[in-house]
């Protein structure tokens, strides 16, 4: 059983929402669907598949414009949130300490984050991917976490760019994570790969050790292009 869980960014319409929980609800699959959707979407009923939010805000509540807590996201009976997307960390700024911050808040009020971590082109020029990666976890996860969290490895030069690292390199990335996970106490947590999945590299990837699913993009938001995802693996 793995977890295939997409990420809309800032796509789509609740109208397309409800037409991709139509579609997904004829699939049959062992695996858990996540959908991580905008907050205007969520609170869309969706049996079949589990929605979650893109952020959160770091503040719990209070006068901060504009933001979207923690505990509004569970009121919306959303069940998961994404923090420290590489998208929020480089137009704004997010640091590991922000995003522990906001993935406690997620814990604190009954949702899962799925907190992300991964290299730029930069750093991984730069030889740093395996210390960016570690440090990525061992700073954005907070320290008193005793339920589940989500990790995602997305190397952030393959995002949207049609690029993926070899099976290798993310053999490597996720025998680090998860070794760093259970160094942290937290053995077992499942290590989602993200960037450029697509029905035809999937299953290839969700067979990679230490690989228990995927966080998908683009792909994600037709049910043509999710669907053979979901299905790829059992
Ligand atoms: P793409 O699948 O479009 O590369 O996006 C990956 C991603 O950022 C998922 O969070």
């Amino acid at each position: 059983m793995k977890i295939i869980a997409g990420n809309w960014k800032m796509n789509g319409t609740r109208t397309g929402l409800e037409t991709m929980v139509r579609d997904l609800s004829s699939v049959e699959t062992e695996n858990t669907v996540i959908l991580c959707v905008p907050f205007t979407m969520l609170g869309v009923k969706s049996d079949c598949v589990a929605l979650g939010a893109q952020d959160v805000s770091r503040h719990t509540h209070g006068a901060y414009t504009g933001e979207v807590s923690a505990q509004m996201v569970a009121d919306t009976g959303a069940k998961y949130v994404i923090v420290g997307h590489s998208e929020r960390r480089q137009y704004h700024h997010e640091t590991n300490s922000i995003v522990r911050d906001k993935a406690s808040n997620a814990l604190a009020n009954g949702l899962i984050p799925i907190i992300c971590v991964g290299e730029t082109m930069d750093e991984k020029q730069a030889g740093k991917t395996m210390a960016v990666i570690e440090s990525g976890v061992r700073e954005s996860v907070p320290s008193d976490v005793n339920t589940d969290i989500i990790i995602a490895y997305e190397p952030r030069w393959a995002i949207g760019a049609g690029l993926t690292p070899t099976a290798a390199e993310i053999a490597d990335a996720h025998a680090l994570i998860a070794k760093t996970l259970a160094d942290m106490g937290l053995a077992g947590t499942p290590v989602l790969y993200g960037a450029s999945v697509k029905g035809n590299n999937a299953a290839e990837i969700m067979s990679i050790p230490n690989v228990d699913g995927v966080l998908v993009g683009g792909a994600s938001l037709k049910s043509d292009d999710f669907i053979p995802i979901i299905t790829s693996v059992k």
